[in-house]
Protein backbone atom coordinates (compact mmCIF):
# COMPACT_ATOMS: atom_id res chain seq x y z
CA UNK A 1 0.00 0.00 0.00
CA UNK A 2 1.20 3.75 -0.69
CA UNK A 3 2.21 5.28 2.16
CA UNK A 4 1.41 9.23 2.10
CA UNK A 5 4.07 11.83 2.70
CA UNK A 6 3.94 15.14 3.14
CA UNK A 7 4.42 17.03 0.89
CA UNK A 8 8.41 18.51 -0.08
CA UNK A 9 8.57 21.37 1.95
CA UNK A 10 5.94 20.98 4.49
CA UNK A 11 6.61 20.11 8.13
CA UNK A 12 4.36 18.50 11.07
CA UNK A 13 4.33 20.49 14.49
CA UNK A 14 4.24 17.87 17.08
CA UNK A 15 2.94 18.69 20.43
CA UNK A 16 6.33 18.69 22.56
CA UNK A 17 7.12 21.55 19.79
CA UNK A 18 4.01 23.22 20.56
CA UNK A 19 4.50 24.36 23.69
CA UNK A 20 7.78 26.42 22.29
CA UNK A 21 5.58 27.82 19.37
CA UNK A 22 2.27 28.69 21.55
CA UNK A 23 5.22 30.83 23.98
CA UNK A 24 6.54 32.57 21.03
CA UNK A 25 2.74 33.40 19.37
CA UNK A 26 1.72 34.75 22.84
CA UNK A 27 4.80 37.06 23.60
CA UNK A 28 3.93 38.68 20.34
CA UNK A 29 0.33 38.83 20.68
CA UNK A 30 0.92 40.11 24.31
CA UNK A 31 3.10 42.87 23.00
CA UNK A 32 1.28 44.04 20.02
CA UNK A 33 -1.94 44.45 22.24
CA UNK A 34 -0.09 46.19 24.81
CA UNK A 35 0.72 48.56 21.69
CA UNK A 36 -2.71 48.95 21.25
CA UNK A 37 -2.61 46.55 18.13
CA UNK A 38 -5.92 44.62 17.48
CA UNK A 39 -6.25 41.24 15.59
CA UNK A 40 -7.58 41.08 11.87
CA UNK A 41 -7.57 37.42 10.53
CA UNK A 42 -7.79 37.68 6.39
CA UNK A 43 -7.87 34.70 3.98
CA UNK A 44 -5.53 32.24 2.99
CA UNK A 45 -6.56 32.29 -0.66
CA UNK A 46 -6.55 35.97 -2.81
CA UNK A 47 -7.12 37.11 -6.41
CA UNK A 48 -3.67 36.52 -7.45
CA UNK A 49 -3.50 39.61 -9.14
CA UNK A 50 -3.28 41.35 -5.85
CA UNK A 51 0.29 39.85 -4.99
CA UNK A 52 1.23 41.01 -8.11
CA UNK A 53 -0.11 44.34 -7.98
CA UNK A 54 0.83 44.49 -4.17
CA UNK A 55 3.99 42.52 -4.16
CA UNK A 56 5.58 43.45 -7.20
CA UNK A 57 5.27 41.33 -11.10
CA UNK A 58 8.97 40.94 -11.03
CA UNK A 59 10.04 39.99 -7.90
CA UNK A 60 10.88 36.54 -7.04
CA UNK A 61 8.12 35.57 -4.98
CA UNK A 62 5.31 36.98 -7.35
CA UNK A 63 7.54 35.09 -10.60
CA UNK A 64 8.55 32.22 -8.80
CA UNK A 65 7.34 31.24 -5.32
CA UNK A 66 3.72 31.44 -5.77
CA UNK A 67 1.43 28.77 -5.39
CA UNK A 68 -1.28 29.26 -8.72
CA UNK A 69 -4.19 27.70 -9.12
CA UNK A 70 -7.63 28.58 -11.27
CA UNK A 71 -11.13 27.45 -9.17
CA UNK A 72 -13.82 25.55 -10.69
CA UNK A 73 -15.08 29.51 -12.09
CA UNK A 74 -11.68 29.87 -13.71
CA UNK A 75 -10.33 32.64 -11.41
CA UNK A 76 -7.11 33.31 -11.04
CA UNK A 77 -6.14 32.20 -7.01
CA UNK A 78 -2.83 32.31 -5.36
CA UNK A 79 -2.19 31.09 -2.03
CA UNK A 80 -0.83 33.92 -0.15
CA UNK A 81 2.74 34.39 0.22
CA UNK A 82 2.71 37.09 2.90
CA UNK A 83 0.02 39.32 4.47
CA UNK A 84 0.90 42.88 4.16
CA UNK A 85 -1.13 42.89 0.80
CA UNK A 86 -4.29 40.55 1.75
CA UNK A 87 -4.08 43.45 4.87
CA UNK A 88 -4.34 46.32 2.60
CA UNK A 89 -7.23 44.60 0.81
CA UNK A 90 -9.02 44.32 3.98
CA UNK A 91 -8.11 48.28 5.09
CA UNK A 92 -9.46 49.46 1.16
CA UNK A 93 -12.42 46.92 1.36
CA UNK A 94 -13.56 47.55 4.68
CA UNK A 95 -12.64 51.25 4.40
CA UNK A 96 -11.25 50.99 7.62
CA UNK A 97 -9.65 54.45 7.07
CA UNK A 98 -12.94 56.45 7.12
CA UNK A 99 -13.37 55.32 10.82
CA UNK A 100 -9.81 56.17 12.29
CA UNK A 101 -6.60 57.96 11.79
CA UNK A 102 -4.35 54.92 12.69
CA UNK A 103 -5.07 51.62 12.29
CA UNK A 104 -2.94 49.31 14.18
CA UNK A 105 -3.21 45.40 13.04
CA UNK A 106 -1.39 42.54 14.10
CA UNK A 107 -2.40 38.55 12.14
CA UNK A 108 -0.68 35.59 12.90
CA UNK A 109 -0.90 31.94 10.24
CA UNK A 110 0.65 30.23 7.79
CA UNK A 111 2.34 31.40 4.13
CA UNK A 112 3.29 29.53 1.45
CA UNK A 113 6.42 30.25 -1.11
CA UNK A 114 7.11 27.73 -3.46
CA UNK A 115 10.93 28.21 -2.77
CA UNK A 116 13.58 25.35 -2.33
CA UNK A 117 13.40 24.00 1.10
CA UNK A 118 16.73 24.47 3.37
CA UNK A 119 17.33 25.35 6.94
CA UNK A 120 14.72 27.54 8.39
CA UNK A 121 13.20 27.77 4.53
CA UNK A 122 9.95 26.02 4.48
CA UNK A 123 7.23 26.22 1.95
CA UNK A 124 4.80 26.37 4.69
CA UNK A 125 5.81 28.84 6.93
CA UNK A 126 4.13 31.05 9.75
CA UNK A 127 4.19 34.52 10.03
CA UNK A 128 3.08 37.02 13.03
CA UNK A 129 3.16 40.36 11.69
CA UNK A 130 1.74 43.82 12.42
CA UNK A 131 1.24 46.73 10.26
CA UNK A 132 0.32 50.43 11.21
CA UNK A 133 -1.51 52.68 8.26
CA UNK A 134 -2.03 55.65 8.54
CA UNK A 135 0.87 57.22 10.05
CA UNK A 136 3.87 58.71 8.08
CA UNK A 137 6.23 60.03 11.05
CA UNK A 138 9.35 57.70 11.52
CA UNK A 139 8.32 56.68 15.09
CA UNK A 140 5.74 54.82 13.63
CA UNK A 141 8.56 53.02 12.25
CA UNK A 142 10.38 52.84 15.43
CA UNK A 143 7.40 51.54 17.36
CA UNK A 144 7.37 48.60 14.84
CA UNK A 145 11.16 47.73 15.54
CA UNK A 146 10.46 48.69 19.29
CA UNK A 147 7.76 45.44 19.44
CA UNK A 148 10.53 43.14 18.14
CA UNK A 149 12.79 44.14 20.59
CA UNK A 150 10.74 43.84 23.68
CA UNK A 151 9.79 40.61 22.16
CA UNK A 152 12.58 39.08 21.29
CA UNK A 153 13.98 39.99 25.09
CA UNK A 154 11.35 38.01 26.43
CA UNK A 155 11.59 35.29 25.05
CA UNK A 156 15.19 35.69 26.10
CA UNK A 157 16.64 35.83 22.67
CA UNK A 158 19.55 38.23 23.46
CA UNK A 159 22.00 38.49 20.32
CA UNK A 160 20.29 39.96 17.25
CA UNK A 161 21.13 42.88 15.58
CA UNK A 162 18.77 45.24 13.21
CA UNK A 163 19.86 46.03 9.73
CA UNK A 164 18.32 48.56 8.86
CA UNK A 165 18.48 51.32 5.45
CA UNK A 166 16.13 53.57 3.60
CA UNK A 167 15.12 52.99 0.07
CA UNK A 168 13.78 56.51 0.24
CA UNK A 169 10.46 57.59 -1.46
CA UNK A 170 9.84 56.67 -5.09
CA UNK A 171 11.91 59.73 -6.64
CA UNK A 172 14.75 58.77 -4.89
CA UNK A 173 14.11 55.35 -5.60
CA UNK A 174 13.22 55.58 -8.92
CA UNK A 175 16.73 57.77 -9.60
CA UNK A 176 19.17 54.85 -7.34
CA UNK A 177 17.37 52.51 -9.78
CA UNK A 178 19.06 54.31 -13.19
CA UNK A 179 22.22 54.85 -11.53
CA UNK A 180 23.01 51.25 -10.53
CA UNK A 181 21.18 49.54 -13.96
CA UNK A 182 23.96 51.90 -15.60
CA UNK A 183 26.65 50.85 -13.47
CA UNK A 184 25.19 46.94 -13.87
CA UNK A 185 25.12 47.53 -17.48
CA UNK A 186 28.69 48.55 -17.54
CA UNK A 187 29.79 45.44 -15.79
CA UNK A 188 27.39 43.23 -16.95
CA UNK A 189 29.88 39.95 -18.32
CA UNK A 190 30.66 40.15 -14.20
CA UNK A 191 27.29 39.55 -13.24
CA UNK A 192 25.86 35.96 -12.43
CA UNK A 193 23.25 34.85 -15.56
CA UNK A 194 20.21 35.83 -12.57
CA UNK A 195 21.13 39.32 -12.19
CA UNK A 196 21.94 40.30 -15.63
CA UNK A 197 18.07 39.43 -15.70
CA UNK A 198 17.76 41.45 -12.88
CA UNK A 199 19.25 44.07 -14.37
CA UNK A 200 16.89 44.78 -16.69
CA UNK A 201 13.65 43.64 -14.45
CA UNK A 202 14.49 44.91 -10.78
CA UNK A 203 18.09 45.74 -10.52
CA UNK A 204 18.04 46.36 -6.79
CA UNK A 205 17.41 42.60 -6.50
CA UNK A 206 21.24 42.23 -7.57
CA UNK A 207 22.23 43.73 -4.00
CA UNK A 208 21.56 40.74 -2.40
CA UNK A 209 23.10 38.19 -4.76
CA UNK A 210 25.26 35.37 -2.77
CA UNK A 211 27.24 35.09 -6.32
CA UNK A 212 31.16 35.69 -5.55
CA UNK A 213 31.55 37.41 -8.86
CA UNK A 214 28.53 39.74 -8.70
CA UNK A 215 29.57 40.71 -4.74
CA UNK A 216 32.78 41.21 -5.70
CA UNK A 217 31.46 44.79 -8.05
CA UNK A 218 28.91 45.64 -5.36
CA UNK A 219 31.82 46.33 -3.06
CA UNK A 220 32.33 50.00 -5.37
CA UNK A 221 28.47 50.70 -6.22
CA UNK A 222 27.16 54.09 -4.91
CA UNK A 223 25.02 54.09 -1.39
CA UNK A 224 21.86 53.93 -1.29
CA UNK A 225 21.58 56.73 1.20
CA UNK A 226 23.40 58.68 -1.35
CA UNK A 227 20.56 59.34 -3.36
CA UNK A 228 17.73 60.33 -0.27
CA UNK A 229 15.96 63.45 -0.77
CA UNK A 230 15.66 66.04 2.49
CA UNK A 231 12.60 64.34 3.30
CA UNK A 232 13.18 61.06 2.89
CA UNK A 233 17.29 61.89 4.88
CA UNK A 234 15.42 63.32 7.47
CA UNK A 235 12.71 60.57 8.08
CA UNK A 236 15.92 58.00 8.30
CA UNK A 237 17.79 60.21 10.57
CA UNK A 238 14.55 60.21 13.12
CA UNK A 239 14.70 56.90 12.83
CA UNK A 240 18.10 56.22 13.50
CA UNK A 241 17.83 58.86 16.65
CA UNK A 242 14.92 56.80 18.26
CA UNK A 243 16.69 53.66 17.75
CA UNK A 244 19.93 55.32 19.61
CA UNK A 245 17.36 56.40 22.06
CA UNK A 246 15.69 53.23 23.21
CA UNK A 247 19.26 51.19 22.85
CA UNK A 248 17.79 49.22 19.42
CA UNK A 249 20.91 46.78 18.93
CA UNK A 250 20.94 48.08 14.60
CA UNK A 251 23.64 48.63 12.15
CA UNK A 252 23.00 50.56 8.87
CA UNK A 253 23.47 48.13 5.69
CA UNK A 254 22.63 50.30 2.62
CA UNK A 255 22.55 47.21 0.40
CA UNK A 256 19.71 46.06 2.18
CA UNK A 257 16.91 46.09 -0.27
CA UNK A 258 13.95 43.31 0.81
CA UNK A 259 12.37 40.72 -1.65
CA UNK A 260 9.51 42.55 -1.77
CA UNK A 261 8.75 45.46 -4.42
CA UNK A 262 6.31 48.07 -2.20
CA UNK A 263 9.21 49.02 0.55
CA UNK A 264 9.63 52.82 0.58
CA UNK A 265 11.52 54.51 3.33
CA UNK A 266 12.52 52.73 6.28
CA UNK A 267 13.27 48.96 5.61
CA UNK A 268 14.63 46.23 8.14
CA UNK A 269 15.62 42.66 8.98
CA UNK A 270 16.73 41.21 12.20
CA UNK A 271 19.13 38.80 12.29
CA UNK A 272 20.59 36.15 15.16
CA UNK A 273 24.27 37.38 15.60
CA UNK A 274 25.91 34.49 14.48
CA UNK A 275 23.64 33.21 11.53
CA UNK A 276 23.12 34.81 8.61
CA UNK A 277 19.45 34.36 8.58
CA UNK A 278 16.54 36.32 8.69
CA UNK A 279 14.42 35.94 11.69
CA UNK A 280 12.24 39.04 10.70
CA UNK A 281 11.78 41.80 7.92
CA UNK A 282 9.66 44.86 7.84
CA UNK A 283 9.33 48.57 6.81
CA UNK A 284 7.59 51.09 5.20
CA UNK A 285 5.44 51.15 2.20
CA UNK A 286 3.79 54.28 1.72
CA UNK A 287 2.45 53.90 -1.70
CA UNK A 288 1.00 50.64 -1.57
CA UNK A 289 -2.45 51.41 -0.25
CA UNK A 290 -3.02 53.75 -3.20
CA UNK A 291 -1.55 51.38 -5.84
CA UNK A 292 -3.92 48.81 -4.67
CA UNK A 293 -6.92 51.09 -5.27
CA UNK A 294 -7.16 52.85 -1.63
CA UNK A 295 -6.89 56.28 -0.92
CA UNK A 296 -2.76 57.87 -0.48
CA UNK A 297 -2.31 56.52 2.98
CA UNK A 298 1.57 55.47 4.33
CA UNK A 299 2.00 52.68 6.27
CA UNK A 300 4.47 50.18 8.51
CA UNK A 301 4.85 46.90 9.41
CA UNK A 302 7.08 43.55 9.97
CA UNK A 303 6.72 39.96 9.82
CA UNK A 304 8.07 37.24 11.74
CA UNK A 305 9.08 33.86 10.76
CA UNK A 306 8.00 32.11 13.91
CA UNK A 307 9.35 28.65 11.97
CA UNK A 308 13.14 30.02 12.61
CA UNK A 309 12.34 31.65 16.54
CA UNK A 310 11.14 28.28 17.29
CA UNK A 311 15.08 26.61 17.61
CA UNK A 312 16.24 29.72 18.88
CA UNK A 313 14.18 28.98 22.06
CA UNK A 314 15.81 26.73 24.70
CA UNK A 315 13.94 25.46 27.02
CA UNK A 316 11.57 22.49 26.15
CA UNK A 317 8.14 22.83 28.24
CA UNK A 318 7.01 19.38 29.62
CA UNK A 319 3.04 19.92 29.90
CA UNK A 320 2.62 16.44 30.23
CA UNK A 321 3.24 16.81 34.07
CA UNK A 322 0.33 19.11 34.36
CA UNK A 323 -2.09 15.98 33.28
CA UNK A 324 -3.45 13.73 35.67
CA UNK A 325 -3.22 10.42 34.75
CA UNK A 326 -6.37 8.51 35.63
CA UNK A 327 -5.68 4.75 36.23
CA UNK A 328 -9.42 3.03 36.74
CA UNK A 329 -8.92 -0.45 37.20
CA UNK A 330 -12.22 -3.00 36.06
CA UNK A 331 -14.86 -2.08 34.43
CA UNK A 332 -17.15 -0.73 37.79
CA UNK A 333 -13.81 1.93 37.99
CA UNK A 334 -14.62 3.32 34.72
CA UNK A 335 -18.10 4.04 35.29
CA UNK A 336 -17.04 5.38 38.65
CA UNK A 337 -13.73 7.05 37.06
CA UNK A 338 -15.50 8.62 33.98
CA UNK A 339 -17.83 10.42 36.61
CA UNK A 340 -14.95 11.62 38.46
CA UNK A 341 -12.92 12.78 35.28
CA UNK A 342 -15.91 14.69 34.60
CA UNK A 343 -15.93 16.69 38.17
CA UNK A 344 -12.32 17.10 37.93
CA UNK A 345 -12.61 18.85 33.68
CA UNK A 346 -15.58 20.84 35.36
CA UNK A 347 -13.12 22.18 37.67
CA UNK A 348 -10.75 23.28 34.45
CA UNK A 349 -8.40 20.55 36.10
CA UNK A 350 -6.42 18.24 32.79
CA UNK A 351 -7.09 14.79 33.33
CA UNK A 352 -6.87 11.83 30.73
CA UNK A 353 -8.04 8.11 31.26
CA UNK A 354 -6.74 5.07 29.21
CA UNK A 355 -10.14 2.80 28.71
CA UNK A 356 -8.51 0.02 27.71
CA UNK A 357 -7.76 -2.71 30.39
CA UNK A 358 -4.25 -3.13 31.90
CA UNK A 359 -2.75 -3.93 35.04
CA UNK A 360 -1.78 -1.33 37.52
CA UNK A 361 1.80 -1.61 37.00
CA UNK A 362 1.27 -1.20 33.44
CA UNK A 363 -0.49 1.61 33.60
CA UNK A 364 2.12 3.27 35.95
CA UNK A 365 4.81 2.11 33.83
CA UNK A 366 3.21 4.39 31.17
CA UNK A 367 2.76 6.95 33.04
CA UNK A 368 5.94 7.01 34.15
CA UNK A 369 7.37 7.00 30.37
CA UNK A 370 5.04 9.54 29.26
CA UNK A 371 6.37 12.32 31.86
CA UNK A 372 3.00 11.95 34.22
CA UNK A 373 3.86 13.78 37.95
CA UNK A 374 0.11 12.75 39.25
CA UNK A 375 -1.94 9.22 38.81
CA UNK A 376 -5.10 8.88 40.40
CA UNK A 377 -5.73 4.86 40.95
CA UNK A 378 -9.49 3.65 41.39
CA UNK A 379 -10.46 0.04 41.87
CA UNK A 380 -13.33 -1.99 43.51
CA UNK A 381 -11.98 -1.47 46.48
CA UNK A 382 -11.85 2.19 46.77
CA UNK A 383 -15.14 2.51 45.24
CA UNK A 384 -16.48 0.83 48.77
CA UNK A 385 -14.70 3.09 51.16
CA UNK A 386 -15.40 6.21 49.16
CA UNK A 387 -11.85 6.93 48.37
CA UNK A 388 -9.67 7.82 45.36
CA UNK A 389 -5.50 7.13 45.73
CA UNK A 390 -3.45 10.13 44.29
CA UNK A 391 -0.01 8.92 43.45
CA UNK A 392 2.88 11.54 43.18
CA UNK A 393 4.97 10.04 40.62
CA UNK A 394 8.24 12.58 41.64
CA UNK A 395 8.27 11.86 45.00
CA UNK A 396 7.04 8.11 45.50
CA UNK A 397 4.00 9.08 47.74
CA UNK A 398 0.20 8.58 47.45
CA UNK A 399 -2.51 8.86 49.73
CA UNK A 400 -5.84 7.81 50.14
CA UNK A 401 -8.53 11.17 49.61
CA UNK A 402 -12.11 10.78 50.28
CA UNK A 403 -14.15 11.06 47.08
CA UNK A 404 -16.01 14.76 48.72
CA UNK A 405 -12.88 16.25 49.57
CA UNK A 406 -11.48 15.25 46.01
CA UNK A 407 -11.35 18.35 44.16
CA UNK A 408 -10.45 20.73 47.00
CA UNK A 409 -7.33 17.99 47.67
CA UNK A 410 -6.28 17.69 44.46
CA UNK A 411 -6.29 21.23 43.72
CA UNK A 412 -4.15 21.93 46.35
CA UNK A 413 -1.41 19.46 45.85
CA UNK A 414 -0.77 19.85 42.35
CA UNK A 415 -0.78 23.79 42.09
P1 LIG B 1 9.58 38.77 4.43
O1 LIG B 1 10.94 39.29 4.72
O2 LIG B 1 9.35 38.19 3.10
O3 LIG B 1 8.58 39.98 4.69
O4 LIG B 1 9.21 37.70 5.51
C1 LIG B 1 9.31 38.00 6.88
C2 LIG B 1 9.94 36.84 7.63
O5 LIG B 1 9.24 35.64 7.35
C3 LIG B 1 11.38 36.55 7.22
O6 LIG B 1 12.29 37.40 7.89
C4 LIG B 1 11.52 35.11 7.67
O7 LIG B 1 11.83 35.05 9.05
C5 LIG B 1 10.14 34.54 7.43
N1 LIG B 1 10.14 33.76 6.18
C6 LIG B 1 10.04 34.23 4.92
N2 LIG B 1 10.07 33.22 4.04
C7 LIG B 1 10.20 32.07 4.75
C8 LIG B 1 10.30 30.68 4.42
N3 LIG B 1 10.24 30.26 3.14
N4 LIG B 1 10.44 29.78 5.44
C9 LIG B 1 10.47 30.19 6.72
N5 LIG B 1 10.38 31.48 7.10
C10 LIG B 1 10.25 32.42 6.13
C11 LIG B 1 7.23 39.90 4.54
O8 LIG B 1 6.63 38.86 4.35
C12 LIG B 1 6.53 41.23 4.71
N6 LIG B 1 5.10 41.02 4.51
C13 LIG B 1 6.83 41.83 6.06
C14 LIG B 1 6.17 43.16 6.24
C15 LIG B 1 5.05 43.41 6.91
N7 LIG B 1 6.58 44.30 5.72
C16 LIG B 1 5.75 45.26 6.08
N8 LIG B 1 4.78 44.73 6.78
Amino acid sequence: MEIFKKLRGMRDILPEEIERWKKIENVFIEVSELFGFKEIRIPILENKYLFERGIGSNTDVVMKEMYEFKDKKGREIALRPEATASVVRAYIENQIYNKEKITRFYYYGPMFRYDRPQKGRYRQFYQFGIEILGGKHPFFDGESVQILDIAFKRLNIENFIFLINSLGCKNCKGKYIEEIKKYFLANINVLCEECKIRTEKNPLRVLDCKNNSCRAILNKIPSILDFLCIECKVHFENFVNFLERFDINYKINPKLVRGLDYYTKTVFEVVPEKEDIAIAGGGRYDNLVKEIGGPDIPAVGFAVGIDRIVPLIKEKENKNNEIIYFISLGERAKIKGFEIMKKLVEERIKVEMDYEDRSLKEYLKIANKTGKRWCIILGDNEIDRGIIILKDMKEGFQEEIKEEEMIEKIKERIK
